[in-house]
């Protein structure tokens, strides 16, 4: 498949995935995309806000619909689009921060936020970092942020990632889970946790890839392996 058409494209919203949303709801397309040059509540993962300067990020929300059982790994899917996209506009290597932080080096440049009615639809929300200077970023950023630079601009990121979305969902799990070991920036890293599993709710590990259901695999000190869920827990690199 893929992404693209329809096409709403807003100078100014709250945020592409809220209208997304509303479109899947009154049964919009698979493929149908949402972009704003800027939003006002733009929204990220774990309650927090998401914010670009005008014009300078693609603000990105896809319409993928209905959702089926083969979409079980989208979360780990969609930053493998996004990494490939980035590496086929700049001459940059992109790995994945499980779960879905696209880091060029140790430096977030895309963010990913799926946003799910199953079985109905789905809502891919990918916000991109293309053109943004480094002194444009907030000061209160969890994690450094980059741009793509390099005079790539934000149609260019858009028609790159139309693409490269349309293919990396309709990858098989199998695959999924071989190109992102492949882009695991987390593996073999110690990391920090919080939110976890019921008894081990915050501990320190190493991390140890990832398993079938998408979970990152966690080998505590005392040489427990954990399996953490991207639903809740917060990780800090230790
Ligand atoms: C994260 O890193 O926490 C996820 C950030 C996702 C941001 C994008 S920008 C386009 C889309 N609309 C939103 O409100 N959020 C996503």
């Amino acid at each position: 498949m893929s992404f693209g058409s329809p096409r709403r494209h807003y100078r100014r919203t709250d945020s592409t995935n809220e209208r997304a949303r509303e479109l899947a709801e009154a049964g919009a397309p698979s493929g149908a995309v949402v972009t704003a040059a800027e939003q006002s509540s733009g929204r990220g993962r774990q309650s927090r806000a998401w914010s670009a300067p005008a014009g300078k990020a693609l603000l990105y929300s896809a319409i993928l619909s209905p959702l089926e059982e083969r979409h079980g790994l989208l979360p780990l899917a969609v930053p493998l689009a996004v990494c490939e996209a980035v590496e086929s506009l700049a001459p940059v290597s992109c790995r994945v921060k499980w779960p879905n932080d696209v880091w060029i080096e140790e430096e977030k440049v895309a963010g990913v936020l799926i946003e799910a009615r199953p079985p109905r639809w789905a809502v891919i929300g990918i916000g991109l970092n293309v053109a943004i200077e480094p002194e444009e970023f907030p000061a209160e950023l969890r994690w450094p942020a980059t741009s793509v630079g390099r005079g790539v601009s934000v149609p260019a990121a858009l028609a790159v990632l139309n693409v490269r979305l349309g293919e990396a969902v309709g990858l098989a799990a199998d695959r999924v889970l071989e190109e992102y070991g492949k882009r695991d920036a987390l593996r073999d890293l110690q990391i920090a946790w919080e939110g976890g599993p019921k008894g081990s709710e915050s501990g320190r590990g190493r991390a140890d890839g990832i398993d079938e259901a998408g979970n990152l695999v966690v080998e505590t000190e005392g040489g427990r392996r954990l399996a953490l869920g991207a639903g809740e827990v917060h990780l800090t690199l230790d």
